[in-house]
């Protein structure tokens, strides 16, 4: 049975790193044998411009008979202005709500040779490994009542959590954490908020059945400072929808690009990736966004939808080689450094994988 992938390129850079994106999975499906049927779908400000609506009908359809849908980016600043029910960005929340993954694993990793780009001394940020868990159907992002008061001079957002959503995620991030190194920080403001007392005890309640995990609760102004000073002090970070977006983002300073950074999102009907960039309308266009983000997602896709964790491991080591070998896109080219183009990145990571590839089987035939 071929692997079903819904493509759904999006607006801004989404288009070039997705294009990356296929070429790493269609190397993989050439050398593996595993077969892929790949259909594109239109989302965000494109879909819009189109149809007139974020997500159309026969996207929704494809994705929910896919077995893995992979996301570019969506929004687009000629939205600027509008609700945000009428924004693309509307389109990604309807597609996570429909798809009904909770948990949207985000990793930010130091790669060695780039540890020089970030904004940490060296020494301070090599080897950090965080995995953000961030709960990605609850929240400010969804609570109802939601909206604009009508005269326009107040509006209003709910934060709301049942112990239902906050236990099963919680349970995913104790089990991530159980497979790494056994550290899970749970994020929160149980010093302000209700919806975080919740959270709390909930996690609390889920931990009785991990001892082997060490669990501590970190507020989350706290937590944000302690990933700017000290980001080899965490593991796995578990937060709820908005504190997880923000933290992310954030998180990105571990690997000195927010253009490096993938994600999958786990534990609904159809689990879906994407970088954790957005469109970045100022560099669209122009071919030399950075494709890690979306690359690594495919690993993640590999990872969790197709169960090729071979396959996933060689594309993330293949990463690796290729920052090493000092393939560089502009957002993380130093002084002096050549950038390469979207497409001659995705072209040298798939080199590294060739190169990979290839090491491992002279060592099998040794
Ligand atoms: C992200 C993005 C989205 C979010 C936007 C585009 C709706 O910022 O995936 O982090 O806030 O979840
Ligand atoms: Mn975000």
């Amino acid at each position: 049975m071929p692997l079903k992938i819904a493509l759904l390129p999006g607006d801004g850079i989404g288009p070039e790193v997705t294009n990356e994106a296929v070429r790493i999975l269609k190397y993989v499906s050439e050398h593996s044998g595993k077969s892929l049927s790949l259909s594109t779908h239109l989302i965000g400000g494109a879909a819009i411009d189109q149809t007139g609506c974020g997500l159309p009908e026969d996207t929704l359809e494809a994705c929910l008979g896919a077995d893995a849908v992979l996301l570019g980016a969506v929004g687009h600043p000629k939205f600027d202005g509008r609700r945000p029910q009428e924004r693309p960005e509307a389109a990604i929340l309807a597609l996570r709500q429909a798809l009904g993954g909770f948990a949207n694993l985000r990793p930010a990793v130091c790669y060695g040779a780039l540890a020089k780009r970030t904004p940490f001394q060296p020494d301070r940020v090599r080897g950090a490994n965080v995995l953000i868990i961030r709960e990605l159907l609850g929240g400010l992002y969804y609570g109802e009542p939601r909206g604009f008061e009508a005269s326009g001079n107040t509006a209003f957002n709910t934060m709301i959590y049942s112990r239902h959503e906050v236990e099963r995620v919680a349970r995913v991030a104790f089990e991530r954490a159980r497979e790494r190194k056994k550290k899970l920080a749970s994020i929160d403001k149980a010093n302000v908020l209700e919806t975080s007392q919740l959270w709390r005890a909930v996690v609390n309640d889920v931990a009785a059945g991990y001892p082997d995990v060490q669990l501590e609760h970190v507020f989350v102004d706290a937590a944000a400072m302690r990933l700017a000073i000290s980001p080899t002090s965490f593991d796995v970070m578990l937060c709820e929808n908005l504190f997880g977006d923000i933290l992310s983002d954030q998180a990105a300073s571990i690997a000195g690009s927010l253009g490096l950074l993938p994600s999958a999102t786990l534990g609904g009907r159809i689990d879906l990736y994407e970088p954790v960039h957005g469109s970045a309308p100022d560099i669209a266009g122009k071919g030399v966004a950075n494709p890690i983000g979306a690359i690594a997602s495919v690993a993640m896709l590999l990872r969790y939808s197709a169960r090729m964790d071979k396959e996933a491991a060689e594309i993330e080591h293949a990463i690796d080689d290729a920052l090493a070998a000092g393939a560089r896109t502009a957002d993380i080219a130093g002084p002096g450094e050549r950038a390469l183009s979207t497409r001659e990145m995705g072209q040298a990571i798939e080199d590294a994988l060739h190169e990979v590839r290839d090491r491992k089987h002279s060592y099998h035939a040794v």
